[in-house]
């Protein structure tokens, strides 16, 4: 049978796409509740290069980026089909998993404290992006009316206020940005920004590649930057998302919250960023 999600979703009801689990929602169809109880059964290992993202951060943008930096620098072959979710799909899908030979790369959109506990004892490197919170939620409803995995009903009013009390897919922003504040020092977590990454995506893949121990020239480099514009990767996206590239590369810009929030959602975002994050490091990374 199909497992792609992308597939699926026609003919169900916006309550039947999503369940609760923990407490968190989560798209019933990309990350069933089996796998979702199958999770710790997954043996991380030492040298896999793990990827944590809240969903709508720049998940697929880093994923294209490690496929490209692992791909030069150990002449692995790298899956461009699947997205490398741990929670995704059926659970046969942990078995393949299993059998990847190293370097992995592996990725979630889940909690950190739901992550396995095997990747924080094998000291499993994890790079960790952000993006600001009103072009994630903008990001976010774009996803929600496009995806047919997902609940596409809401109005923009609704899925704003379902964001800011974190009744959306994988759960709050803030309770994931919180909890990522608090693993800051460790040294085998490096936090970078979507912001950042569009500001210097050279230097990006620069620290990201130093950071995961893969040695590339500075001509592999720029080379990666440049395959890995938005434009770049919008392009390309077609092969790798079965015909659904346009809505995970859809406008790829920092500030486009300003043609969607009002006023009072814009100081309302404020007041919650202000209440949550200030004075934290991540806080200061994603002041916008
Ligand atoms: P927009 O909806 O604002 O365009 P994720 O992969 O975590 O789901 O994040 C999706 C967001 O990252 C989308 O934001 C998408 O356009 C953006 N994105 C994807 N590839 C990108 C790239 N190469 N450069 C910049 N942004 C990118």
């Amino acid at each position: 049978s199909d497992k792609s999600p992308r597939h699926c979703g026609k003919g169900m009801s916006d309550e039947e796409k999503i369940f609760t689990y923990n407490g968190v929602l989560y798209p019933s169809i990309m990350c069933p509740e089996e796998t979702l109880k199958r999770l710790d059964s997954i043996q991380a290992r030492e040298d896999d290069v793990m990827l944590v993202a809240y969903p709508k951060c720049g998940f697929n943008w880093m994923v294209g980026v490690l496929r490209k930096i692992i791909g030069e620098a150990t002449g692995k072959k790298m899956d461009s089909k699947t997205p490398p979710l741990i929670e995704f799909s059926a659970p046969e899908y942990l078995k393949v998993i299993e059998q990847d030979p190293s370097p992995r790369l592996l990725g979630t959109h889940i909690h950190p404290d739901n992550i396995p506990a095997s990747f924080f004892e094998k000291k499993t490197k994890m790079l960790v992006v952000f993006r600001n919170p009103k072009d994630t939620l903008v990001s976010f409803y774009h996803f929600y009316q496009n995806n047919p995995v997902l609940p596409s009903g809401q109005s923009w009013e609704t899925f704003f206020s379902n964001f800011m009390s974190g009744e959306v897919a994988w759960g709050s922003y803030f309770e994931h940005a919180k909890a990522w504040e608090k693993r800051m020092d460790d040294p085998n977590i490096m936090v970078v920004t979507y912001e950042e990454l569009k500001e210097d995506l050279s230097m990006g893949v620069r620290n990201i590649s130093r950071f995961f121990g893969f040695q590339l020239t500075e001509e592999q480099v720029q080379q990666i930057a440049e395959g890995s514009t938005f434009r770049a990767m919008r392009e390309k996206s077609n092969d790798s998302h079965a015909g659904m590239g346009k809505v995970f590369f859809r406008k790829g810009e920092v500030g486009d919250w300003k043609n969607n929030f009002t006023p009072e959602q814009s100081q309302k975002m404020d007041e919650v960023f202000k209440a949550e994050l200030e004075g934290t490091r991540l806080g200061a990374k994603l002041n916008y």
